[in-house]
């Protein structure tokens, strides 16, 4: 039997309140917060940045290079705050957290070589517990042996809705429908790549948070933790 380790993951898809619920719960717990999502939009900014097509005949080559390099640095947030990211000491938060890079490390995360290299830092830096960690493949992949599986999810229109409202407290105006769209995409190409794929682990708790409040997830959450350590 795997020893089941202190950690509470929590996948789903974007826009299903992961972020906001994770950061809440990590602090209730005193666990640290670990948002995967910003690994994969930093590798997706370097590529980016470096300029080169992913789909060319070196492409691949280019992106071992890339990631033998890759300097990353996470800074966890003050509580309630986002996780900060250096990229070679620069600090990227705010560039990551576009809906563009949000495609772009749609696209990178579905690379081989760096879900291998985000998975073994995920793992190191969950190596000694106390974390909540948020991605799509945490409870699947990453840490299999977390005591505390959830599965976040709510109707692609609420989600669509609740990123609008996230990006303009951020000062972005984006429209509602592209926002869709792009929501459904990022779900079609998440859930159906070869490697770990958006879904529930068999051991997850699955939440539909489309009418349900930020609290109302927290508290569920919560509860489920405190009964299952008695
Ligand atoms: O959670 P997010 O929107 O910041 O994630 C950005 C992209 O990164 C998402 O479309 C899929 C990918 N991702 C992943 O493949 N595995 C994770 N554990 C986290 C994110």
């Amino acid at each position: 039997m795997v020893e089941r380790k202190d950690i509470v993951t929590i996948d789903g898809p974007s826009g299903a309140g992961k972020s906001t619920i994770s950061k809440l719960l990590a602090a209730e717990l005193h666990y640290t917060y670990l948002d995967t999502g910003a690994m994969y939009r930093v590798v997706g900014l370097q590529v980016e940045r470096s300029g080169f097509d992913l789909e060319a005949e070196n492409g691949r080559e280019k992106l071992v290079q890339l990631l033998a390099t890759l300097e990353m640095t996470m800074a966890p947030g003050e509580e309630g705050q986002k996780t900060r990211v250096f990229l070679h000491g620069e600090d990227v938060s705010d560039a990551i957290r576009t809906p563009e890079m949000a495609m772009v490390a749609s696209r990178v995360s579905a690379e081989p070589e760096v879900r291998k290299k985000l998975t073994e830092m995920q793992r190191a830096i969950g190596q000694n517990g106390a974390i909540v960690a948020e991605g799509r493949d945490m409870g699947t992949i990453v840490f299999p042996e977390a005591s505390y599986k959830f599965f976040l999810d709510a109707t692609p229109a609420e989600r669509a809705k609740r990123r609008q409202q996230q990006l303009m407290e951020q000062g972005q105006r984006v429209e509602y429908g592209e926002l869709l769209t792009q929501i459904q995409k990022r779900d079609r190409d998440d859930s159906s790549r070869a490697l770990a794929p958006l879904k529930p682990a068999p051991d997850a708790v699955v939440i539909d948070s489309s009418e349900m409040s930020i609290d109302e997830v927290v508290s569920f959450m919560l509860k489920t933790v405190h009964e299952k350590k008695k």
